[in-house]
């Protein structure tokens, strides 16, 4: 197993979600269980969480964070879409607050056997729900020259999208390409030298943009945002936290959208938007926890 995660912007959220006693929560990317543990801690004695996660590896070391309060957490393994139904299920009609963090854990990036590391060598896998059919190697040596380039540009914003796309083509013309570091290998010759810069890896544009794409991860969110604010209590709040720019402008464009709508459609209920900019983390947490540098945190209340 992998190293812990560290929940990022955990006070920032609590506050948002104004955790109290009594309230039920929706921890919609368990991952870890740090952000369920500290609205649990917060929200006691009686506060209930549900925890939703498609990853089995999230979803145990979840369990063992959360089992002193056992009795107050559900926790579902399904991709959050689905968060509507486990409602229903649970015949739970309205809760007092959502909260999604999307993207990757250190639970998952940092299990080389993952495939989601630059770093460590591993299968080509990249799927965060074991379950999926699809993973990173299907795509890959798969899809067409064109697809690949496509998904590069789109999902990884990549310049040399059409290069690498071409040159994966012509590598799995002699052999298919099954692993991170083989791929990593490929996209480093791609990329002419004075554009590989010394922090940033060459091929960390492509692994975000086939990870993405394994995943669903746009569509999923653009899904889950349009749907799930439905089952906020008056009042209630959701709070989404993303770590790159595609993400950031599918929550602000949906939150701005569903405001203006709900102005329009008068007093009947729908969304306000509560943080005009995104809260970034302090300087103090950035020291602390390098990854959550580039964490943006939106919320907007039920109206
Ligand atoms: C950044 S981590 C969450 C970390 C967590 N807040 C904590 O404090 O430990 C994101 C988690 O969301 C999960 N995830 C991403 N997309 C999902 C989806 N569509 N449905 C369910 N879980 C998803 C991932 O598997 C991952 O475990």
């Amino acid at each position: 197993m992998g190293s812990r995660h560290i929940p990022v912007l955990v006070e920032e959220v609590i506050a948002l979600l104004r955790c109290e006693p009594h309230q039920v929560y929706v921890d919609a990317t368990l991952g870890g269980g740090g952000h369920a543990l500290e609205i649990l801690r917060r929200t006691a004695p009686d506060g209930i969480v549900i925890g939703m996660d498609w990853d089995e590896d999230a979803l145990s070391e979840a369990r063992e964070a959360l089992k002193p309060f056992e009795h107050r957490t559900k926790i579902f393994r399904e991709n959050f879409v689905n968060l509507p139904d486990i409602l229903s299920l649970l015949k739970i009609d309205r809760v007092d607050g959502i909260l999604f963090d999307v993207g990757l854990s250190s639970i998952q990036l940092d299990e080389g056997g993952r495939g989601f590391s630059l770093k460590s060598e591993g299968p080509l896998d990249m799927r965060m729900d074991q379950r999926a059919k699809v993973s990173a190697a299907d795509l890959v040596n798969g899809l067409s020259e064109a697809e690949l380039a496509e998904t590069l540009y789109r999902y990884g914003e990549e310049r040399w999208s059409r290069r690498i796309a071409k040159a994966i083509v012509e590598e799995r013309r002699r052999d298919s390409i099954e692993t991170t570091q083989a791929l990593r290998r490929v996209v480093c010759q791609a990329i002419p030298r004075r554009f590989h810069f010394r922090r940033i890896d060459p091929a960390t544009k492509t692994f975000q943009a086939l990870r993405i794409r394994v995943n669903d991860e746009l569509e999923n969110l653009r899904q889950v945002l349009e749907t799930g604010w439905r089952v906020l209590r008056e009042g209630g709040r959701l709070c989404v936290i993303s770590f790159h720019s595609l993400e950031d402008r599918i929550v602000k464009e949906t939150f701005r959208r569903l405001a203006k709508e709900s102005e329009k459609a008068g007093p009947n209920g729908g969304l306000r938007i509560v943080t005009k900019r995104p809260v970034v983390p302090s300087e103090e947490e950035q020291n602390r926890n390098p990854r959550c540098r580039s964490a943006k945190l939106r919320c907007a209340e039920r109206v």
